[in-house]
């Protein structure tokens, strides 16, 4: 087998969740687990996983809302970065949010990360002058 970019299996689990920890996306304000089990009830379809030969080397959590498209969890291998998987991760997940009618896709980006800001600029998105606010629906769990 190749190189794929498929549909998130449950399988996959401790492979994403190693490469998420090795390119520096768990926080603790965000359990991944937790993360990957809610995406599983809605467009788990958008959950991508780049896939060589039988390893995982990268993932992308999408989703579109109606109005929007929106990029999450956006990670590829260390060891395999640079190689063109991030881009053509966001190319998979634009090209099925286009099929959905979605007519723009929008992300965040955490605090002055140089790297992911090189990478989205390289591949066509530009910063736009907005303030990211957010709002726990929840309790943190004891
Ligand atoms: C951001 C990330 C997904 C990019 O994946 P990648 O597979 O390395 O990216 P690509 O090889 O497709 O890069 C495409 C282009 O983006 C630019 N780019 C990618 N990484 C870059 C970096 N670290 N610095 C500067 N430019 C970069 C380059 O122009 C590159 O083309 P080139 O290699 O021909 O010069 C990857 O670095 C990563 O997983 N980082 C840690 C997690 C992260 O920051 N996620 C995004 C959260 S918002």
């Amino acid at each position: 087998m190749p190189f794929e970019i498929r549909s998130y299996q449950e399988p996959d689990i401790s492979s994403v969740v190693d490469i998420w920890e090795r390119c520096g996306l768990v926080v603790p304000q965000n359990d991944p687990h937790k993360d990957i089990e809610l995406k599983a009830h809605f467009q788990p379809e958008l959950f991508l996983i780049a896939q060589l030969d039988w390893q995982i080397v990268g993932t992308v959590m999408a989703g579109y809302e109606g109005h929007r498209g929106w990029l999450n969890y956006l990670a590829v291998d260390p060891e395999y970065q640079r190689k063109g998987y991030g881009r053509l991760l966001v190319e998979a997940a634009e090209n099925r949010m286009k099929e959905l009618g979605c007519p723009k896709v929008n992300l965040q980006i955490r605090g002055q990360d140089k790297q992911a800001l090189a990478f989205y600029r390289a591949i066509g998105y530009v910063t736009e002058d907005r303030i990211g606010m957010g709002k726990r629906m929840e309790q943190p769990e004891e």
